[in-house]
């Protein structure tokens, strides 16, 4: 949460941190800020509620001069979403400014210490108080100040600072969230993301727990916080800046769904071998070891959790073993059973949501082995997991998920398989099989997306609606919850999915005439029993609204709606089932006139717990 770019060369500064500001916008968007700095030491401080847009109104006429710049996008925490609130924060001498992500657990007590020792507090925020600190403890060295304020916080923080006296130096310090370095030629950045500076360099280097890194045109310094340098890898950015712009859609989730064909090719590439079996190095684990797991352990949050859900049904069923999905909320307070034996796989597009790294580090404290399931290299749960398998998906930039769901989902697959090709709980001949459906899956996604005209039309008539359920059975269940989290946050409707068998024991209750009912009948077992459950709900005067296979007629009568997908193995349904849910929730959105990649109150990377 909260979106950090800082930069140091010869561009404009302002500029390039505007850039990178719009990139990371998805990051939050309760207000923008800048500090410029000038060659002479003018340090300007530009600061809007709202969305950057505010902030653009004011500063693009009169561009703040300077080339060293810091910028920040923010996730309100500490304190309500005003300009006084908004990023940078200065000291008392509008000599430092300092932009923050994180929340800073002592800083009452800090605050108190600030105003006993005679500063004064201009905003509700934690991270004014960075500022007042380094008022205190600058004496030339900015990386020294920084090293000491982060030696006395708690909590987590990403900081980028820079001091009036300093035109040459932008400072950052990280704990428990992402900062990145960018490596160009006479000037440096930093960001929460590559997508900062993406539009400038393609190298890039992490900076890792409790580092402060010192920025210059010329280089950069990374050193621990008692200041030991430290060396560190740079790598390359595989992806280029069209790959973080609309590329002519209105909005990026429409990208977003659209690139999902491409998407799933990329999570299975390169992963299977010549004789149509699976490799997987990336699990870092032996056979025997694999053999030796007596439970799998799911944690994840959001539509996450739900790709984890699917997961469930996957690795059971393929495996044999015993699977249970946690919401990484709850995890670590529950005192979970997890042991040597137990393989959790964290499941987290970010690789930064708190909630998910913290049941990680919970997990590996009782001698679990983590597997990272995410689409950010390099991110903080990659890292802390004992391995990790990147889903490829290339950048999500709208805040509602949509090809990192999906290629999540097929991760879950590939997993389960592979485990269930070393440990022989299906055989060879199996596994290619089940290999050779999911190669078709791209076409087949594509085959639905030329199929969404009707679910637009659909969803221009769904906008006035209060409420709208989603059923599902087995593997329609996690997409049916997938479905109403989507229309939830995009179109602020309140949705509900369900497995249907359960709404007899109380929902069917909420159904009134006309309310409309999303059932995800793709085939499978179960759809027999899912007909009588369409049934039900249209006699107590549902309007439904069906997903259904190709040529399965046994729905249709009880059909308002019917949305057709092509057929394939009933356990991977919900590759297709998810893309008119989406389709569906985002039209929606959009034709009630709101922000589809930016829904409110929300935030792509929750980096709070
Ligand atoms: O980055 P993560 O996958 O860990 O994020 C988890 C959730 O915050 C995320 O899936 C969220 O629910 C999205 N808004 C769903 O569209």
């Amino acid at each position: 949460m909260c979106g950090i770019v800082g930069y140091v060369g010869s561009k404009p500064g302002m500029d390039v941190v505007l850039e990178g500001l719009r990139r990371l916008e998805y990051r939050g968007y309760d207000s923008a800020g800048v500090a410029v700095l000038s060659d002479a030491g003018e340090l300007q401080v530009e600061r809007r509620a709202g969305k950057l847009a505010n902030l653009e109104k004011v500063v693009v006429g009169t561009p703040l001069p300077g080339t060293l710049a810091i910028g920040h996008t923010r996730w309100a925490t500490h304190g309500a979403p005003t300009d006084r609130n908004a990023h940078p924060h200065v000291d008392c001498a509008g000599r430092v400014a300092v932009v923050h992500n994180g929340t800073i657990e002592n800083f009452e007590e800090l605050v108190a210490g600030l105003e006993q020792r005679g500063h004064e507090r201009r905003s509700e925020t934690d991270t004014e108080v960075v500022a007042h600190l380094l008022e205190e403890r600058y004496d030339g060295d900015l990386a020294e100040a920084v090293r000491s304020v982060c030696r006395d916080l708690e909590g987590s923080f990403v900081l980028v600072v820079a001091h009036a006296d300093r035109p040459d130096v932008v400072v950052g310090a990280r704990r428990n969230l992402p900062l990145v370095i960018g490596l160009g030629e006479g000037e440096n950045f930093l960001g929460s993301d590559v997508t900062a500076f993406i539009g400038h360099t393609r190298e890039a280097r992490i900076v890792d727990q409790d580092q402060v890194v010192e920025l210059r045109r010329d280089g950069v310094t990374v050193t621990t916080l008692d200041g030991t340098v430290v060396d560190g890898a740079s790598f390359h950015v595989d992806w280029d800046t069209d790959a973080a712009e609309k590329g002519g859609h209105e909005f990026f989730m429409l990208k977003e769904i659209q690139e999902q064909p491409a998407a799933i090719r990329e999570t299975l590439g390169g992963r299977l071998q010549e004789d149509g079996l699976l490799h997987l190095d990336e699990l870092s684990m032996s056979d025997e070891d694999i053999r030796g797991i007596e439970q799998v352990v799911i944690i994840a949050c959001g539509s996450s959790y739900h790709s984890g859900l699917v997961g469930k049904y996957a690795i059971e069923r393929w495996c044999r073993l015993p699977v249970q999905v946690e919401m990484a909320s709850e995890f670590r307070y529950r005192d979970p059973v997890v042991g040597r034996n137990t393989l959790v796989i964290a499941v987290s597009q970010s690789g930064e949501t708190a909630d998910t790294l913290e049941a990680v580090r919970h997990a590996r404290s009782q001698k679990a082995w983590v597997l990272a399931v995410t689409n950010t290299v390099g991110s903080t749960i990659s890292r802390e997991s004992d391995a990790a398998f990147y889903t490829r998906g290339g950048p999500e930039v709208a805040v509602a998920s949509t090809k990192a769901v999906i290629t999540q989902i097929v991760a879950m697959y590939v997993v389960g398989l592979y485990l269930a090709q070393v440990r022989g709980t299906r055989d060879a001949d199996e596994v290619r099989a089940h290999l050779a459906d999911l190669r078709e899956i791209p076409d087949l996604v594509q085959e639905v997306l030329d199929r969404m005209d009707g679910v637009r039309e659909l969803a221009r008539d769904l906008v006035n609606e209060p409420r709208v359920l989603f059923l599902g059975r087995h593997v329609g269940y996690p997409m049916a919850l997938e479905g109403a989290l989507k229309l939830k946050e995009l179109a602020y409707i309140s949705a509900e999915g369900f497995p249907a068998g359960e709404i007899k024991h109380g929902p069917i209750a909420l159904i009134e005439k006309g309310t409309p009912v999303v059932v995800l009948a793709a085939r499978h077992a179960l759809s027999a029993k899912l007909v009588n459950n369409v049934q039900e709900v249209r006699a107590r005067g549902a309007r439904t609204i069906v997903i259904a296979t190709d040529g399965d007629d046994s729905v249709t009568p009880y059909a308002d709606e019917i949305i057709r997908i092509p057929d394939t193995k009933s356990l991977l349904t919900p590759l297709l089932t998810i893309v008119p849910m989406q389709v569906l929730s985002a039209e929606v959105a959009r034709a009630k006139g709101l922000d589809v990649d930016q829904p409110r109150n929300l935030a792509k990377s929750v980096t709070v717990e």
